[in-house]
């Protein structure tokens, strides 16, 4: 079955073009290629787009844009410009930086906006319809990477209003979404709209979105005023009236990204150039690999017990740090310094035990459930002057909040859920917080999502992201971990069963195919598991010896890698 992962532009649609749609594309899994730019992420059409603006002179920033607006077209349950997300970047001259687009609290809303008379959450409403978004952030993103590009921002919207006008084939996965999310379309839209038709979805149909080929054409013409002013802002707060949501034009007249300091440390001579807070990925993978190096992970082997244990223990100990501590640093008293500190990690990993599992009661408080419905999207591009770009965005759910604006044909988040909205009552991802992640008015919600860049000698070494929620800083650890102590190629590390602690619950999450041994070596020390499906979509870039650029696009979903 692995060896399925190995196939390089293995066929997915063979339909041929018919009026321009786009039918015929590749699923590339993995690529090796030296002196070309490459471009990873969750949709081929995508990576395509980016592969082009970088074969028309764009460099990496003009990639990402390029392929973030088609996904917003081809990859609608995660791709979007209603969302928001994190950039992390390192550019041939040197510079290091992040991009924050989170979105941001409305201003009218407040600490317990979800709740009831009595006090009682009510996530429906933080998951469901108008109320759950936050301001989008996405498309002021776009703009804010773009003066580190080198193609008219025109041109690279161009490739998205393509793909929406003409239409697109959609994948098997694809169509079972559609299928899936149907209800939730039908109960929370009182207009029609593209995704949902009276005949079951099937892999081939052709999805068209001239409602959001015509926004994008508003964006291409006014830049960031066709988004947060005029036609598009006031179809929003069109939508909000209808769907009793809270989104106001002073909310969208104010969205503001945040340029902000990368968060960076060493890990065994690699520079790790990752998201700082708002989200909590970057502290979490710095807790994550400095704790297990206090082991010593070098001599073991990939998901075998000896290396597993450590891992979870680590992730354990981090994740409760995550609900204590983390949230929006323009908000808080930002710890980060002291989180990521060798003393205090010390300290924090001195009650491991290599015989039984430590209980999460003993690293911090409170026993919660689980629920899940989830999608984000990952994109890695490095070219070929050595300029990286890691980049994550999302919508939070599977298709947001699943109110797409009408006229507008863009769907909205529903990440207003990321928020602690009562201390201790879990989110979608089962996390939770508490005052430090408490809602207020234009506080950007706590995040895990982890773009993230290693370098080595100052040179690019790996670009790495992945959707999944919580699980984003525990599958990018592992990818990390397996390149650099475990030695295994990337097209293993990627694609290897993935494993997740999380503090609360107190089981460890694995793949159907996570190793028998293993789970079954641990449960004796009083660990407990539970299967799911897949856990992560990650996008990796590697840089060999040589210069050459290793790309996997992961086997869990219709990700592919696009060449320069
Ligand atoms: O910001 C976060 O951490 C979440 N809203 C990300 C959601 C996500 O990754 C869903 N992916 N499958």
């Amino acid at each position: 079955m692995k060896k399925l992962f190995l196939l390089i532009g293995f066929l997915l649609c063979s339909t041929p073009l018919v009026f321009g749609q786009y039918t015929d594309y590749n699923l590339v899994k993995e690529v090796q290629v030296k002196n070309k730019g490459v471009v990873v992420s969750a949709f081929p059409l995508a990576s395509e787009v980016g592969a082009k603006i970088l074969r028309q002179g764009g460099n990496a920033f003009d990639a990402s844009i390029a392929t973030q607006f088609a996904l917003a077209v081809v990859y609608p349950q995660a791709g979007n410009i209603g969302g928001g997300g994190f950039m992390v970047a390192t550019t041939e001259e040197g510079k290091k930086f992040t991009i924050d687009f989170r979105e941001t609290a409305p201003l009218k809303s407040h600490k317990d906006m979800y709740l009831d008379a009595e006090r009682n959450a009510n996530t429906d409403l933080s998951q469901y319809g108008s109320l759950a978004a936050g301001v989008p952030g996405a498309v002021a993103g776009l703009f804010e990477m773009h003066q580190y590009a080198k193609l008219p921002m025109t041109q690279l919207i161009q490739p998205a209003i393509d793909l929406a006008e003409k239409g697109y084939a959609i994948t098997q996965a694809q169509a079972d979404l559609f299928n899936t999310y149907k209800d939730d379309f039908l109960r929370l839209n009182k207009h029609s709209i593209p995704f949902v038709k009276n005949l079951a979805w099937q892999a081939d149909d052709i999805l068209v979105q001239q409602d959001l080929a015509h926004t994008l054409k508003q964006i291409q013409q006014k830049g960031l005023k066709g988004f947060y002013r005029g036609k598009t802002a006031n179809l929003i707060v069109k939508e909000m009236k209808r769907g009793n949501g809270i989104i106001s034009l002073a909310d969208l007249r104010q969205y503001k990204v945040k340029v902000r300091a990368a968060l960076i440390f060493d890990y065994k001579g690699h520079e790790v150039v990752t998201m700082p807070l708002p989200s909590s990925g970057g502290i979490l993978l710095a807790q994550m690999l400095q704790m297990t190096n206090l082991m010593g992970l070098e001599d073991k082997q990939l998901n075998s017990p000896e290396a597993v244990q450590p891992m979870v223990e680590a992730e354990r100990r981090a994740y409760a740090d995550r609900a204590e501590y983390m949230g929006d640093p323009d908000f808080i008293k930002d710890q980060t310094q002291k989180l990521i500190s060798k003393s205090y990690l010390k300290q924090r990993f001195a009650n491991y035990n290599p015989d039984k599992a430590t209980p999460s009661s003993a690293v911090g408080d409170i026993i919660i459930p689980q629920k899940e419905k989830k999608e984000t999207t990952h994109i890695s591009v490095l070219d070929k002057e050595g300029n990286a770009v890691s980049v994550t965005t999302t919508l939070n759910g599977n298709f947001g909040s699943k109110v797409m604006v009408s006229g507008a044909g863009f769907l909205l988040n529903n990440e207003m859920d990321d928020f602690s909205v009562k201390p201790g009552v879990p989110n979608m991802y089962g996390a939770i917080g508490g005052k430090a992640n408490a809602i207020a008015p234009k506080k950007r919600m706590l995040s895990s999502m982890t773009p993230t860049i290693l370098l080595k000698d100052n040179q690019p070494f790996m670009v790495v992201g992945t959707p999944g929620g919580t699980t984003i800083p525990t599958s990018v650890f592992q990818v990390i971990v397996d390149i650099i102590d475990f030695g295994t190629d990337v097209n293993t590390a990627v694609n290897a069963p993935k494993f997740h602690q999380q503090w609360l619950p107190e089981y460890i999450l694995v793949e159907e195919d996570f190793p028998h041994y293993t789970i079954k070596t641990l449960e004796k020390k009083g660990y407990t598991f539970k299967k799911t499906a897949k856990i992560g979509r990650t996008e990796v870039i590697l840089v060999d010896k040589d210069g050459k650029y290793h790309a996997v696009a992961d086997g869990r979903g219709d990700d592919s890698v696009g060449v320069e």
